[in-house]
């Protein structure tokens, strides 16, 4: 069998394992062969494809971003657009190089553009990769163990000037229009408060909790603040900022903000997400050797498996207010809103 594969969405960390993993059990044990497409759909579009071969494996389980480039490209038109030039071109590049499969990674958007593909009789399957973690239908995605891990790092390390300063520190953390990153790394830095998108909150709570705080001798706190959380549309600012200045608007207290960024998506990926990205890649080709197509591969529990890409498409996993993270936090007096 003939396989492409690409990247496309933000890069993240686990991309290029999962792509060994996908072409050394593709060429080793299964004698596929392996085209790679350059910046996601794009490369699909613009017929920007060549062969991979297993010298080119070398050195890619740590490496992070991706060595196939990514984009935001979308194949499909627009709403309001009939334009479908794009879909056609990449119907016609995959008939010229004959790929019997294109493996997708991606998030969200890359899953709701695989599924359209697949509808078209495309051959496909994909991959979930995100910092982000709401890829709907696996646990988690590669990528996310990693950002948490930088992002409590950073945490971590400002707790040193929230306590020598005596300062309120507000960190902005990534994550889309969900909360993962900022529960997750909120909790394992000891945030004193973590706002997320699926939960409201209150500015004068805020401050209160802040103020009482004080009173119990701790004249200095941590607030993790996910980018997704509502904020006043009018001020334009980012989620970290508005909070931090209503912060100190309400307490009076000296309050700083710090934006992650794309520190969050860069760099090697954890053992976790090393190992779990070489599964899910391991797990994709076993898939196209048995023709199950239209699926992704998904990790529930502690097993690969797969679901429908119709399943997935266009859906969103958020966090339950009822997450253990918060039950428990919510009881130890970390403020949630
Ligand atoms: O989806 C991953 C992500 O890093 C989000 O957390 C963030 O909102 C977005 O991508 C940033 O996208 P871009 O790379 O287009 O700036």
């Amino acid at each position: 069998m003939r396989i492409g594969i690409l990247t496309a969405g933000g890069d993240c960390p686990g991309i290029n394992a999962t792509i060994r993993g996908v072409c050394k059990t593709a060429i080793n044990y299964y004698g596929m062969e392996i085209y790679g497409i350059q910046s996601g759909f794009q490369g699909l579009i613009d017929d920007d494809i060549a062969p991979i071969d297993i010298e080119d494996m070398s050195g890619l389980l740590n490496l992070g971003g991706t060595i196939l480039g990514t984009s935001r490209v979308k194949p499909f038109p627009q709403k309001g657009s009939n334009n479908n030039e794009r879909a056609k071109q990449i119907l016609k590049n995959i008939e010229k190089r004959k790929l019997d499969c294109i493996v997708c990674i991606g998030g969200n958007g890359t899953q709701k553009t695989a599924a359209r593909l697949a509808e078209l009789g495309i051959n496909i399957v994909s991959i979930p990769k995100t910092i982000d973690n709401d890829i709907w239908g696996t646990d988690f995605s590669f990528g996310f163990d990693s950002a948490v891990g930088i992002a409590t790092e950073a945490i971590d390390r400002l707790h040193s000037t929230a306590s020598s300063h005596k300062r309120v520190m507000v960190v902005e953390v990534m994550g889309h229009h969900a909360g993962w990153l900022a529960l997750y790394s909120g909790m394992a830095s000891g945030g004193d408060i973590i706002l997320i998108p699926e939960l409201p909150y209150n500015i004068h709570n805020l401050g209160n909790v802040i103020i009482e705080r004080l009173k119990k001798g701790k004249p200095y706190s941590i607030v993790v603040v996910a980018e997704g959380i509502q904020t006043d549309p009018e001020r334009k600012k980012r989620a970290g900022e508005y909070i931090a200045e209503e912060i100190e608007y309400e307490t009076g207290f000296e309050t700083r903000e710090t934006v992650l960024g794309y520190l969050q998506r860069g760099g090697a990926p954890s053992s976790f997400d090393r190992n779990l990205a070489t599964l899910m890649g391991g797990h994709a080709t076993e898939l196209i050797a048995n023709k199950k197509f239209g699926r992704m591969v998904a990790l529930k529990g502690d097993t690969i498996t797969s679901i429908p890409l119709s399943d997935t498409a266009g859906k969103l996993k958020l966090v339950s207010p009822q997450h253990n993270l918060i039950v428990e936090g919510k009881k130890m007096g970390i403020c949630f809103g």
